[in-house]
């Protein structure tokens, strides 16, 4: 299993379906799935390897003897977290089902032990042979989710089964099968994620060492679970994400304007960004020169959560507070001053979590209850918070 729980392998047969993966890749991305196409080489006659490459920002590879000092059939495999084979011919399932292992994706369906969804297409003839029949029992008996192709008209002029079904139908049988809540659907979910920077000069900036990997995670988990999602990135590499509507920021100031924007129309604000709580009180569009570099005058950021929570209808309000000491007394008091329902406190002392994918830290409730976290990670912490989020919204 990969740390994100959302690695798809999509294996594409040699069908003219090819074509519809396309759709699949996008669709699936927008629920924050990392998705890797795996081709048979022949199903390349029908979308060549450049689509895919194009589509996923990932690598193709057809066959074990590319790049073989990586390894590859082993450490996919192992990475990956679902199996969505689309389209499956007749063959691609006989091969699967006799345990074939002529390429690559054959490789990793037998070295993966992932849940494995596959999505027939084919002429009628071939779907109801009993050959293709035996073939799909057996994938079934171990444990392979088979979907029943739709009737309808197929390649050529004849109709009737084992048409590739509609993309919305694939989604939701995957949805079914990798278990995902869809507990969000219809709820917007605000995320600021990555820490603000405040310009000294054109070259120079006042930062903090937040990397965004928990706000991207948030974002990512919210949006798996069915919510309309609003990122506001402050410095983070944002061009990886899909089906997620994202605003990218400098500065608090910038951040706050955003903020003040979309809050009114959000279910939901998880204010995970650091914030920088100064910036240079001079605007200088010239770079400051060394001998005359040696102290810089600050003014006051406002607090954009205590800001905005003043203005809150119905909205749930999840903020963060990263800390060195005093972590709960700290956090109840900020929940208090910022009007949270929700806050995560995290003990960053020695610059412990900054860029990890794991946290540890403890969720404190309005109610009084603290929850202590020991290690989870940065995905497992987003789903958590979520269900809390959920429970206020009622
Ligand atoms: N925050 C904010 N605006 C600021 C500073 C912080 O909205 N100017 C938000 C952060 O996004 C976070 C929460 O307030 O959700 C707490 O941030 P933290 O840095 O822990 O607290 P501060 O209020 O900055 O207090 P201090 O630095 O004194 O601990």
């Amino acid at each position: 299993m990969s740390a994100t729980g959302r690695e798809v392998i999509l294996g594409v047969g040699a069908g003219i379906a090819a074509y519809k993966s396309a759709d699949l890749v996008r669709r699936l991305q927008d629920r924050g799935y990392h998705v890797r196409v795996v081709p048979t080489p022949a199903s390349l006659n029908f979308v060549g390897a450049s689509t895919w490459e194009a589509l996923t920002g990932r690598p193709v590879r057809t066959q074990v003897w590319e790049d073989v000092h990586e390894g590859a059939h082993i450490s996919l495999a192992h990475d990956s977290d679902f199996f969505l084979i689309a389209p499956a011919t007749a063959d691609l399932i006989a091969r699967i089902a006799t345990g074939r292992a002529d390429d690559l994706l054959t490789n990793l369906v037998l070295a993966s032990d992932a849940p494995k969804m596959v999505i027939p297409a084919m002429h009628s003839h071939m779907w109801n042979d009993p050959a293709t029949k035996a073939n799909v029992e057996t994938l079934r008996s171990r444990g392979f989710v088979v979907l029943e192709p739709d009737t309808g008209r197929l390649a050529g002029n004849d109709s009737g089964p084992g048409r590739f079904p509609e993309t919305n139908r694939i989604i939701e049988e995957f949805d079914s099968m990798t278990g995902h809540k869809r507990d969000l659907v219809g709820r917007r979910v605000l995320v600021t994620a990555g820490g603000t920077r405040e310009a000294i000069d054109p070259v120079r900036y006042i930062g903090n060492r937040s990397s965004g990997k928990q706000g991207l995670a948030l974002a990512r988990a919210a949006a798996m679970r069915g919510a309309d999602v609003h990122l506001i990135a402050a410095n983070m590499d944002t061009s990886a994400i899909h089906g997620i509507t994202v605003s990218n920021v400098e500065s608090a100031l910038d951040m706050r304007e955003v903020l003040k924007d979309q809050f009114a129309s959000c279910d939901v604000l998880i204010m995970c960004a650091a914030v920088a709580d100064a910036r240079p009180t001079q605007k200088l569009n010239e770079k400051i020169k060394k001998a005359s570099f040696t102290s810089i005058e600050l003014e006051t950021n406002p607090d954009l959560l205590a800001e905005i929570s003043t203005t809150k209808t119905n909205q749930v309000i999840i903020g963060f507070a990263a800390e060195t000491s005093d972590h709960i007394e700290s956090a109840r008091s900020k929940m208090q001053a910022k009007g949270l329902d929700v806050i995560y406190v995290n003990d960053v002392s020695g610059g412990a979590i900054f860029g990890k994918d794991v946290t540890h830290g403890t969720i404190l409730l309005r109610n009084g209850e603290d929850i202590a976290l020991k290690e989870v990670s940065k995905d497992a912490l987003a789903e958590i918070l979520l269900d809390h989020a959920i429970r206020q919204l009622g």
